[in-house]
């Protein structure tokens, strides 16, 4: 498997022609390994958040090339791009986007849909996450009925619940307080500390201790590149116990 996780070369992004014509991303490159914490920062309308679309495979780039575990997206049909993004790719947003209308434990076990588990093992995968970030006595609760820290200890709950390899958080702690966000903070540390990657877009530069890199983007390009931990530093994955997906990770592993 490629140490690089994610390639990018020449990205560009391109909206409207002509006078209208402007760019997201502007030649773009990038390499990231497994297992770094990257915060990127920069002000609005740089570039962000078009960045982390097209790295989860929400968004395609106008030209330029993109490898996800070696393998260019280019190639890959959309329905492999959804299976992928469902197993591989795990989405926080900073208005937490859980659907209003299923309960919370309903919300997390969702994108275990597409990873074609049975309802049951289903609800028990999305109990075992939710238990782990300290909201098991709020499964049956309406996301409207948790506080904002609380829903957004879901969404992560719901971010990691297929065990995703790649974390991508849009301003996860844009609408918290500071205490709700060291809360969040923490949670996203214990899931890199398992050797998952993590890509993080934040205005708030106290954040950065937490990263072991910094970008800084400036119209759609890099400006700053400052990594804080070296490559050989960076946590190896482990598998972790919770539940069921122990077992399919280990069979899974056998089938290679
Ligand atoms: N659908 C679109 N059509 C035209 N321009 C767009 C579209 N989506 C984004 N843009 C432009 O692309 C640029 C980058 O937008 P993006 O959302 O990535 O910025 P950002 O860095 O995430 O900003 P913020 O910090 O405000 O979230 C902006 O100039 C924006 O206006
Ligand atoms: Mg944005």
């Amino acid at each position: 498997m490629s140490e690089n996780i994610i390639e990018l070369k020449k990205l560009t992004k391109r909206y409207g022609y002509g006078d209208t014509e402007s760019f997201a991303l502007k030649d773009f490159d990038l390499t990231i390994k497994r297992g770094e914490f990257i915060m990127i920062m920069g002000p609005s309308g740089c570039g962000k958040t078009t960045l982390l679309n097209i790295i989860g495979l929400l968004d395609r780039a106008t030209s330029g090339e993109y490898s996800l575990n070696g393998e260019n997206v280019a190639g890959i049909s959309s329905r492999r791009k959804a299976r992928l993004r469902a197993k591989k790719i795990g989405f926080i947003f900073q208005n937490f986007n859980l659907i209003q209308d299923l309960s919370v434990l309903e919300n997390v076990a969702l994108p275990l849909v597409y990873v074609n588990q049975p309802r049951t093992v289903r609800l028990k995968n999305a109990s075992d996450a939710l238990s782990r970030f300290h909201l098991q006595e709020k499964e049956y609760y309406l996301p409207s009925q948790l506080s904002g820290g609380q829903q957004q200890r879901a969404a992560i709950a719901r971010a990691i619940v297929s065990d995703p390899e790649i974390i991508l958080a849009d301003e996860p702690t844009g609408n918290l307080d500071s205490r709700a966000s060291t809360a969040v903070m923490e949670e996203l540390k214990s899931i890199h500390a398992e050797g998952n990657t993590i890509i993080m877009v934040t205005h708030n530069p106290a954040l950065t201790v937490y990263a072991t890199r910094v970008i800084n983007m400036l119209d759609g390009q890099i400006d700053t590149d400052i990594k804080t931990v070296s490559d050989q530093n960076l946590p190896q994955k482990i598998e972790v116990k919770r539940g069921k997906r122990r077992k399919r990770k280990l069979s899974n592993r056998r089938k290679k």
